[in-house]
């Protein structure tokens, strides 16, 4: 089972819009899919249609261990293929609560070990926050999936973030490769102001950034309105045809292990580029408008 992260720190990037969607982009693609509503706010559990108050049990017992399996928390959406493990606002004080137990960030690796028996992809949905839940989907995953709006300060705290991602696999992953990648969202190919920062992206992140992107799309913000993915919700609209476009990158992409890491990756970046990202930034002269806040943090 690939288990896929959505994680930024940054609010608004497209996190919850990318876990609901991937995860219905594989379920048409016939693959049996695991969402898991990993952020208080319940986005990902209302945008499929759900009142997060009306579950007795949630990704909050799982974390706790007081239900015995996952099975205990599944719900089998209207969608062939896809379950949920929904949330509610009651895991804000996982926060708190967790803290200090001993393995706090082994919960939900524990929690969901035995989905790999149902599932093909787990599809984990974070919080806008680096604290225990989404160091609990840092170390059950996988894959991380950066989404990155593309906009003015896309390069703020990104730097940052890889760091911290990088850290933490390593230190609780030491066997897994990295697998990191980063989402843009919020494309606007008509703009050239967005075409630009795409490409500086690309420049800078290389081959960490995927091929798909996902397009500004109305009928991504409305689909949650109506509870549904935008697979059905608007399924010749550019939304599903952008995250169906994913899904399939990340269906044909290697196998983690056979991927370079993303250290790799970016180092490679830094010759071809000579973007220091890790040891101080130096951003080429031509690119400098772009980031005024890497600049002057130089
Ligand atoms: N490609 C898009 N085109 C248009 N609207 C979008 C797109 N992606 C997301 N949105 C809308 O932007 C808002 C933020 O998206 P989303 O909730 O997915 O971000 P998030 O990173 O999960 O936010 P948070 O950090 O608060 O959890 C939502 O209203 C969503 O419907
Ligand atoms: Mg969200």
């Amino acid at each position: 089972m690939r288990t896929i992260a959505m994680v930024n720190q940054k609010g608004g990037c497209g996190k919850t819009t990318t876990a609901i969607n991937t995860a219905a982009a594989f379920a048409a693609q016939r693959q049996r899919v695991l969402l898991i509503d990993l952020d208080p706010q319940a986005h990902a559990t209302i945008g499929l249609g759900y009142d997060p108050d009306s579950f007795e049990c949630t990704v909050y017992d799982l974390l706790r261990g007081s239900v015995q399996t996952l099975h205990g928390v599944v719900v089998h959406t209207e969608t062939e293929g896809l379950d949920l493990v929904p949330c509610n606002v009651l895991l804000a004080s996982a926060e708190l609560e967790l803290g200090s137990v001993a393995g706090k960030e082994l919960l939900l690796a524990r929690g969901i070990e035995s989905a790999g028996r149902d599932y093909d992809f787990c599809v984990i949905d974070c919080p806008p926050s680096l604290g225990v839940l989404t160091l609990n989907a840092l170390v059950a995953s996988t894959d991380i999936i950066v989404p990155v709006q593309v906009h003015y300060y896309a390069l703020e705290g990104l730097k940052r973030l890889l760091e911290t991602i990088r850290i933490i696999r390593e230190r609780f992953h030491p066997c897994s490769m990295e697998n990191i990648s980063l989402l843009l969202t919020f494309v606007e190919e008509r703009r050239t102001f967005s075409r630009q920062i795409q490409q500086q992206m690309r420049d800078i992140f290389g081959d960490l950034v995927f091929d798909a992107v996902i397009h500004r799309d109305v009928r991504l913000a409305e689909s949650p309105s109506a509870g549904e993915s935008i697979l059905t919700y608007g399924p010749t609209s550019r939304g599903a045809v952008d995250y169906s476009a994913l899904a399939r990158e990340l269906t044909h992409a290697a196998a983690p292990t056979d991927r370079p890491s993303a250290g790799t990756t970016i180092r490679r970046g830094i010759q071809k580029h000579l973007v220091n990202l890790f040891d101080g930034v130096w951003v080429p002269k031509e690119n400098r408008a772009y980031y005024p806040g890497i600049i002057e943090s130089t």
